[in-house]
């Protein structure tokens, strides 16, 4: 057995000595986004090939070195930042982009590529790429992938999981995979890349994947439109995304969020007052929807105010409101997150619910809450609560028995791993248990995500 410094030096032999972070060098990869999880790594292992990641997880096996993979450290679950000493090998180098293929419509990216950077190559080609997200600079294609990150335009193009056509991956054996065909139409027995989309970096780690692009509509117009409720505001969307086919994004921000982003980053709402509940949907089309959605947005029973932006700067403003929003609340404190989905027809009872069990456990805490609403998604966000006091039993059990879902895009992490059998039947945690088993047989892989101890064992 190698000694720690030993170690390290067979790292540095990959990689090069200043690719193997320690101390004060490793402790920005050490806490997460959120401020909420903190740990200490063995050595952070910067690799910049996918040749270099197997050989840094073979040397790991060999010495049974627990690994967290970290793509940007966006991440909302606690999955990315090594909370048990583990080796954290970050993707952060392996950043290219291979050219556009214009005719399939996709592209091939290494996995430490930001989502902006596949946005705007895609863009660069007159292409779209169909995830959009606050995280965009920093979030990774590797990190989306592992948590299937969804965003603001999924009621348009689906989760990260739908882009997908390709990857590549270095399993928890040392071994790559390579399915990067880009063949749309290709029956021949289990789909590979599917595996790993939502593995949250328990299977292996994601170097490159092929990515499926949109086409690029040349028109945009933005509303928000002010309404007296959140029911009001699922009904809206209901009729929005019935009579509007250009709908891209559909999201639910309330008064106090509003004024917070206002307060925070001076980003001024368009209205000379405030109303309880906002609206934003954008819609994209090649010819200007611009009287459509006017329409569409008259003939809303219960609109009280609308702004709408054809422009790219007045879009840009109105999108600063929501975008700046999970910003503006970790600037009141560090959030207890809750991303939970329920069915749209359930969203105004739940947030009257939620609001009133956090108030009930929590008196001294702020409540946050936004989303996607086309999605039935919310984000419930908690400031300033002191200890969890039976408050994450109490939403994901208010979730479940509405039906919903405890991790509607940010995934199970480390933070929501005992609640996972609350949600899978034991048939499927076998399965899951034993997809990991073959991918990873010596549980190398980001052992503390998604799998407590007790789902790990069979016994919960
Ligand atoms: P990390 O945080 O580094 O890692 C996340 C998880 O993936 C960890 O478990 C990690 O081990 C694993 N992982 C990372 N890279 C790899 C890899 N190459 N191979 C295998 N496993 C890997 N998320 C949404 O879904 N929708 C949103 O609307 C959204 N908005 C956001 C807005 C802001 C301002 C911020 C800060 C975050 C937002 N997020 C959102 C959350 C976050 O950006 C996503 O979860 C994103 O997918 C994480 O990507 P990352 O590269 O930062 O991954
Ligand atoms: C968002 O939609 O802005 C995110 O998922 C991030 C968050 O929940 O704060
Ligand atoms: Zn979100």
């Amino acid at each position: 057995m190698m000694t720690q410094p030993e170690v390290l030096d067979a790292f540095a032999r990959v990689v090069g000595a200043q690719n193997v972070l320690t101390g004060d060098l490793a402790s920005s990869y050490e806490v997460d986004w959120t401020g909420r999880y903190c740990g200490t790594s063995t050595a952070v292992i910067r690799p910049a090939t996918t040749a270099e990641v197997a050989a840094v997880v073979t040397i790991c096996r060999e010495h049974s070195l627990p690994i967290v993979p970290q793509g940007g450290n966006t991440g909302m679950v606690g999955g990315g930042v090594p909370l048990h000493g583990e080796v954290v090998l970050s993707l952060q180098r392996m950043t290219s982009i291979d050219e556009v293929d214009p005719v399939a419509m996709q592209v091939s990216a290494q996995a430490g590529v930001t989502i902006e950077s596949l946005q705007l190559a895609a863009e660069a080609a007159g292409l779209r790429y169909g995830v959009d997200f606050g995280g965009r600079g920093t979030a990774t294609l590797g990190g989306t992938i592992a948590t299937n990150a969804g965003g603001l335009n999924v009621l348009r193009h689906g989760m990260t999981r739908d882009q997908v056509v390709g990857i590549e991956a270095v399993l928890g054996t040392g071994d790559i995979v390579r399915s990067m065909s880009g063949l749309i139409k290709d029956n021949t027995g289990y789909h590979l890349p599917s595996l790993f989309v939502g593995s949250e970096g328990t299977l292996g780690i994601v170097t490159g994947a092929r990515m499926r692009l949109v086409a690029s509509p040349s028109h945009r117009v933005a509303a928000l439109i002010a309404l007296p409720s959140i029911d009001a505001a699922v009904h809206a969307t209901a009729t929005l995304r019935t009579h509007l086919e250009g709908l891209e994004a559909a999201e639910l921000m309330l008064d106090d969020g509003v004024q917070l982003v206002s307060r925070e980053f001076g980003v001024l709402s368009p209205f000379a007052r405030t109303y309880p509940v906002y609206l934003l949907v954008e819609v994209a089309a090649s010819n200007d929807p611009l009287d459509e959605v006017g329409n569409v947005v008259e003939s809303l029973p219960e609109v009280l105010d609308v702004a709408v932006a054809a422009d790219g700067h007045r879009r840009a403003a109105l999108w600063r409101l929501r975008d700046d929003h999970t910003t503006a609340i970790n600037r009141v404190g560090v959030p207890q997150k809750f991303d939970v989905t329920v069915p749209h027809i359930a969203l105004a009872g739940f947030v009257t619910k939620v609001r009133s069990q956090i108030t009930a456990l929590h008196p001294e805490a702020t409540t946050w809450i936004f989303g996607h609403v086309g999605d039935g998604n919310l984000h419930v966000n908690v400031t300033g609560a002191q200890g969890d006091r039976g408050l994450s039993d109490t939403i994901y059990g208010l979730v479940i028995d509405l039906g919903g879902s405890i991790s509607a895009e940010h995934g199970i992490g480390t933070s929501k791993a005992k609640y996972l059998a609350m949600q899978k039947s034991s048939e499927e945690l076998t399965v899951m248990r034993a997809l990991k088993q073959v991918l990873d047989p010596d549980n190398i892989m980001n052992p503390h995500v998604l799998f407590s101890r007790e789902v790990q064992s069979g016994t919960a």
